[in-house]
């Protein structure tokens, strides 16, 4: 990272269509990229977190159609079923753009002319094969079995005056570009994909639609609306006021990670750092591709009925429990296979049993044996020793994990800390220490090992369960606010106030029922 923007951290989700109300994958990419948010401010870096709704194309309006509404109705209400969901799931963005506020639609129609007048667009015919669900143009030769490659669903034909951006002018710099910068698209094999598609050659793509209301119209002949991935990719930039005012622009920009689904790799990793090539402006350090959630092996669909609602599973179980399966259960950019007795299973096992019964079995000995206080800490014995070391030699590799973007990897580490607690009050056993001749000393200083461990399991879990970390913390008697935290100080052992009164409450994580 630069000198200029060591201390910044901009982050992007991809922003998120309104045809339908949010699905499983938009809040995994969006989970994905709050827990790094949360993780990169705790770090002391000044974080511009930015999600939002893809309002404009085909699609939303014949989504809108189909329900006979206009589709700016469609779009309020299903914007706010994303911005109540944030809320639920406690995602914690700067901003949220969308693609019919007038301080983007200025941005579009300002990148589309310099363009223009720079040669970078120029106008002509499109022949070929359009596919709505996806808004993805397809030449004959790229069809499978006259289906959409993508999405498996029917194209349509279509034949139309339209502008071009010259993306085969970019080809030579975009390769160079990507072969330089080996972090640039992640994960490795993400990487090879699009190195492989460049290599078959990049043709120029069209960048209008014509007969098209419902878009943003071209600044240099309305009767053409701006190519909706053309409108949606520039809110990367225009969320921080590109062409407007440079102040935003130039204290994040370049966005430090792009979370996006696999399926949306090439627009993502050909077309967007093209368009930013031919800006003038600098590309983002890293553009991550995660895999697809299917559910008992299947891709969800509204015709299959499988569809898993976040919202309800919300609702069903908390925010933080689903959370913590989705970055657990799948290593990041791998595809992963949802079930509800999978969910059921993990939750149970790792939050339930594994971290919930270290609470739920250390602070009734601390109100017993120390009065409801955080005890104080005697002579640390050679397994006190061995508990904390343990902790921490565990920062390094869980902070690279992080950086890695290894979340599941990360929460395993962390979930060493919380088996090693385990165990260690087993083997100490304070209710029988507390026995022995001269017992108190050390069973309060188990107790101690046992709430700090308990207080930096708080910190280290805050970026991924949030609510369920805060309320660690309360339990606990601490005051001080997680949000307010930084992490190379809060992760020093020894960091609690002893004498301080705990706060017993209902357990974090009450078993499911299966
Ligand atoms: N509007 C475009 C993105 C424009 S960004 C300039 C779009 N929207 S989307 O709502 O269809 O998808 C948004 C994200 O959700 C994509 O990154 C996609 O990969 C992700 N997912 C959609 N379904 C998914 C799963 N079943 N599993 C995981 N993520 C998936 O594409």
């Amino acid at each position: 990272m630069r000198e200029k923007d060591s201390k910044k951290f901009y982050i992007t989700t991809p922003i998120y269509y309104v045809n339908a109300p949010p699905h499983l994958g938009s809040a995994y990419t969006t989970i994905a990229a709050d827990v790094l948010a949360r993780y990169k401010r705790l770090k002391g870096y000044k974080v511009f977190f930015l999600t939002g709704t893809d309002e404009h194309g085909n699609k939303i309006a014949r989504a809108a159609k189909e329900k006979g509404i206009e589709p700016s109705k469609l779009t309020e209400k299903i914007v706010s079923h994303y911005q109540e969901l944030w809320k639920r799931l406690f995602i914690s963005y700067n901003d949220f753009i969308r693609t019919t506020q007038s301080r983007h639609i200025k941005v579009v129609r300002n990148v589309f002319q310099k363009l223009y007048q720079q040669n970078d667009i120029y106008k002509g015919i499109y022949q070929g094969w359009y596919c709505v669900p996806c808004e993805s143009f397809w030449l004959e030769s790229q069809l499978k079995g006259n289906l959409c490659p993508d999405c498996g669903r029917k194209v349509e034909r279509i034949k139309e005056e339209c502008y071009y951006f010259n993306l085969s002018k970019y080809q030579k710099r975009l390769s160079q570009y990507i072969e330089k910068n080996p972090d640039f698209i992640q994960p490795p094999a993400r990487r090879n994909e699009v190195i492989g598609f460049i290599k078959k050659g990049l043709k120029d793509v069209c960048v209008t639609r014509l007969n098209l209301n419902w878009g943003i119209s071209c600044p240099v002949e309305r009767r053409h609306t701006v190519y909706v991935w053309i409108d949606a990719l520039l809110n990367y930039i225009s969320a921080l006021g590109y062409s407007l005012n440079g102040e935003k622009f130039s204290s994040f920009w370049p966005a430090d990670v792009q979370l996006i689904g696999k399926d949306i790799l090439r627009f993502h990793c050909i077309i967007w750092p093209s368009l930013l090539m031919a800006l003038g402006i600098d590309l983002p350090h890293c553009i991550f591709a995660h895999g697809w959630w299917k559910v008992e092996g299947e891709r969800m669909s509204k015709s299959k009925g499988n569809i898993i609602d976040p919202q309800k599973m919300v609702e069903n179980y908390g925010a933080d429990t689903l959370r913590y399966f989705l970055l657990r259960e799948v290593p990041f950019g791998e595809d992963g296979d949802f079930s509800l007795s999978a969910f059921i299973k993990r939750v149970n096992s790792d939050l339930a049993n594994d971290l919930g019964n270290l609470l739920n079995r250390t602070l009734p000995l601390i109100e017993k044996y120390s009065q409801g206080k955080i005890p104080p800490c005697y002579e640390e014995r050679g397994i006190d020793k061995q508990l904390r070391e343990k902790i921490e030699g565990i920062f390094s590799p869980l902070e690279k994990a992080m950086e890695e973007l290894s979340f599941s990897q990360a929460l395993s580490l962390i979930w060493e800390i919380v088996r090693s607690a385990n165990l260690y009050m087993d083997k100490c056993s304070p209710w029988r220490e507390i026995q022995k001749k001269e017992g108190l000393k050390n069973c309060l200083t188990t107790l101690y090992h046992l709430s700090e461990t308990l207080r930096l399991l708080g910190l280290l879990l805050f970026p991924f369960i949030p609510e369920s970390a805060k309320r660690l913390w309360e339990q606990l008697g601490i005051r001080e606010k997680l949000e307010e935290q930084t992490f190379d100080k809060a992760k020093k052992w020894g960091s609690l106030t002893i004498g301080m009164k705990i706060n017993r409450g209902r357990p974090l994580f009450p078993r499911i029922r299966e």
